[in-house]
């Protein structure tokens, strides 16, 4: 593929799924590359994937949400970011962000949406004792973890399952459904 869409990735912890995509965005035929990578905490584990592959790498504080998201638009507009996709980024994006960037903004969420938005999922999934639950990839809007859904994964949740261990089942399949949702939006 010679024309790769222009990403960014905003990340703020482990950045595992960042590590997925950067992996995805080298084959040919992958829709994007990840020209910029953006994190709000200056010890997220995933900045080390930046400095591995060599994609430049911003640190904003967030907790003045404005100001991140100016100092974030500045560096996006900058390289030509046409698509963005959060990557355990913590912090809900302003409508007026959203609407200034202009292109698709893309999350992955470990849970099957509509159920279980927000913060602490697996030990909400365990405590209303779920037969499965999974992951998706959704559009971005200002209302957290509603946007049109992309791609699900569902996973069968075990008799001995923990928070632990249906985070780490769970994430492996992130690792897979977030390179084919976003070949699935560029199709
Ligand atoms: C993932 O479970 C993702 O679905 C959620 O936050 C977690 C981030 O993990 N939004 P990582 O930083 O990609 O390892």
């Amino acid at each position: 593929m010679v024309n790769k869409i222009r990403s960014c990735v905003l990340i703020s912890g482990n950045g595992s799924n960042l590590r997925s995509l950067i992996k995805s965005s080298r084959d040919y035929n992958f829709p994007i590359k990840i020209q910029l990578i953006i994190s709000n905490n200056p010890n997220a584990k995933g900045l080390r994937f930046a400095k591995q592959y060599s994609i430049p790498y911003k640190f904003f504080p967030s907790d003045n949400k404005e100001k991140f998201e100016r100092n974030s638009l500045f560096e996006i507009k900058k390289r030509k970011i046409k698509f963005l996709c959060l990557a355990g980024f913590m912090k809900i994006l302003s409508k007026n962000f959203i609407k200034t960037f202009g292109y698709k903004i893309v999350n992955i969420h470990p849970s099957l949406l509509p159920k279980y938005k927000g913060l602490n999922t697996h030990k909400r999934v365990l405590k209303s004792r779920e037969k499965y639950s999974g992951c998706t990839v959704h559009l971005v809007t200002p209302k957290l973890d509603s946007g049109k859904i992309i791609l699900q994964k569902k996973t069968l949740i075990d008799k001995n399952e923990t928070e632990n261990s249906l985070k780490t089942k769970i994430l492996k399949q992130e690792h897979k459904l977030y390179p084919q949702s976003i070949i699935s939006v560029f199709k």
